[in-house]
């Protein structure tokens, strides 16, 4: 097959909260995407991309064709009632599904000449050699990383090797199964040779009424009836996802085996990837940017950056060694020594030239893994004054803070306009600053008498720095765990 399109399918990615804004700029752009929505922790997009687009998506956790997306109903009290109502209601046409599994199929078809071509898979499989025969073969085990994910699990059937059906044409010795065969509901012989599994998870009201385990197990006998489906538990060719909350009732199926998310470049992983990458695609990296990382861990972010945007140099600097060894170690990995260079040293004293570098990316120790040999808030003006120094004049600082430091920094920022209104109403007035009404803003009121000689040094050392910084934009983002802000600033030239 040729072309390598698939006219207008809708898909739906999974996104951790806070990064939805980025997917959907990511899909416009990659994917010239269009009817666009974005609800919490999804976007939902119509494309006529390939598998390889599809897949390139960095944004996003995992990817799925669509099913349907519907409101939730009022669910009948008796249980039995209630099952049957959801069965009806999530599975609705067969004609829909027929659809969306042969969009499903065509997307590895289309994929086949590419994968076919290559030892090794873009999700990192290794393919089989012409040599090992089909029996050996063996489908790398669908991941359910879905949370609460539950698996229908009605009859144990004999396993079924997705690769010798949906690429095994690449294999001389394999005959294929043709995707109209696999997928008519009616021809029984055919239609059972779909496996499939359901994963299931509810929140909200209907969490209340029914486990995950009953819902996913209910939708999968209504699959089997009205689809001639066979459950599998084990290596399903087919995964179900269903997702039943209080905002709506999503259904969709898996696209790729593994999340997104995981990076076949990535040997250890650090940072999120996700929001490794959010974090470059906010810095305005251009063609010959010099890009620094300057507590660079692992390298998550250069290696995020370096893979999206390869005509840049990246340079990541750590204090500590082994850090620095396993950040070397995913540099080669990834292939990127020619783009990435790596350096110890400590972000309070970077050993690099004044104005020399058009971006600085950071992701700042929250202090319960990694911490600094001072606490964090203390040496922050410091560490901040060395990036701004060797930051670019229009360079973008792209920084990763923990809410504590982020609350912080916006504190910072008040009382740095509060004063320069103040001294701009002073002038008009032709008054004393020290003299005007406090603000209301405790956080304004900052007494210099009351600090410490350190406190002065920390307050001048701040005021010189955010002098020089422009904010442009904070975005709310989370770890899993943890939520984050990555907040975005310009450098300006000060007269
Ligand atoms: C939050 S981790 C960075 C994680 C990184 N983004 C990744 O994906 O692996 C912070 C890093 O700052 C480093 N660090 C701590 N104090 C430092 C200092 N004074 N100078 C440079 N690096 C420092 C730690 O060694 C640690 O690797």
């Amino acid at each position: 097959m040729s072309g390598g399109s698939s006219p207008g399918s809708r898909y739906f990615c999974t996104a951790s909260r806070g990064l939805e804004r980025f997917l959907v700029e990511e899909v416009r752009l990659k994917l010239s995407a269009r009817d666009v929505e974005q609800v919490s922790g999804k976007v939902f997009f119509t494309a006529d991309a390939d598998l390889k687009k599809l897949k390139n998506l960095k944004c996003a956790e995992r990817l799925f064709l669509f099913v349907k997306k519907v409101p939730p109903i009022q669910i009948p009290r008796h249980k039995g009632k209630g099952v049957h109502v959801l069965q009806e209601y999530v599975i609705g046409e067969s004609s829909k599904w027929l659809d969306v599994v042969s969009k499903w199929q065509s997307l590895w078809d289309l994929s086949k000449e590419q994968e076919c071509t290559s030892d090794v898979t873009e999700t990192g499989i290794k393919r089989p050699t012409q040599q090992e025969s089909s029996e050996t073969r063996k489908r790398p085990k669908l991941d359910l990383d879905i949370p609460q994910a539950t698996v229908f699990d009605e009859s144990p059937t004999g396993k079924h090797d997705l690769h010798s059906i949906i690429q095994g044409s690449c294999q001389n010795n394999t005959t294929i199964q043709r995707p109209d065969e696999l997928l008519n509901p009616q021809g029984r012989g055919a239609a059972s040779c779909m496996h499939f599994r359901v994963s299931c998870r509810c929140s909200g009201k209907i969490a209340k009424m029914f486990t995950s385990q009953e819902l996913g197990k209910a939708i999968g006998i209504a699959l089997v009836r009205e689809m001639g489906w066979k459950a599998e538990l084990r290596n399903p060719m087919l995964e179900v996802y269903v997702h039943l909350s209080d905002i709506h009732y999503v259904v969709g199926i898996p696209i790729v085996r593994l999340p997104l998310a995981s990076r076949n470049y990535i040997k250890s992983a650090g940072l999120r990837s996700t929001v490794a990458w959010a974090m470059a695609y906010l810095a305005d990296i251009t063609a010959g940017s010099l890009v620094l990382d300057p507590m660079c861990g692992l390298g998550t972010i250069l290696l995020e950056a370096a893979k999206e945007w390869p005509n840049a140099h990246y340079h990541g600097i750590d204090n500590t060694a082994s850090q620095l060894q396993i950040a070397s170690a995913n540099v080669c990995f990834a292939k990127l020594t020619s783009n990435i260079d790596l350096t110890r040293a400590s972000v309070t004293e970077l050993p690099l030239l004044t104005e020399s570098v058009n971006v600085v990316i950071c992701d700042i120790p929250f202090g319960k893994k990694f911490k600094i040999s001072q606490d964090t808030k203390t040496i922050m003006p410091y560490i901040l004054k060395e990036m701004v120094r060797v930051l670019s004049t229009d360079g973008t600082l792209v920084l990763l803070l923990s809410q504590e430091l982020s609350l912080d920094m916006q504190q910072w920022q008040k009382s740095k306009s509060h004063q320069s209104n103040k001294e701009k109403f002073a002038a008009l007035q032709n008054t004393d600053t020290s003299t005007s009404e406090p603000s209301s803003n405790p956080a304004e009121n900052v007494d210099v008498e009351d600090m410490s000689i350190a406190e002065k040094e920390q307050s001048e050392v701040k005021t010189k720095v955010l002098a020089s910084l422009v904010p442009k934009g904070i975005f709310q983002v989370s770890l899993g765990v943890t939520e984050a802000s990555i907040h975005r600033y310009k450098k300006i030239a000060i007269t």
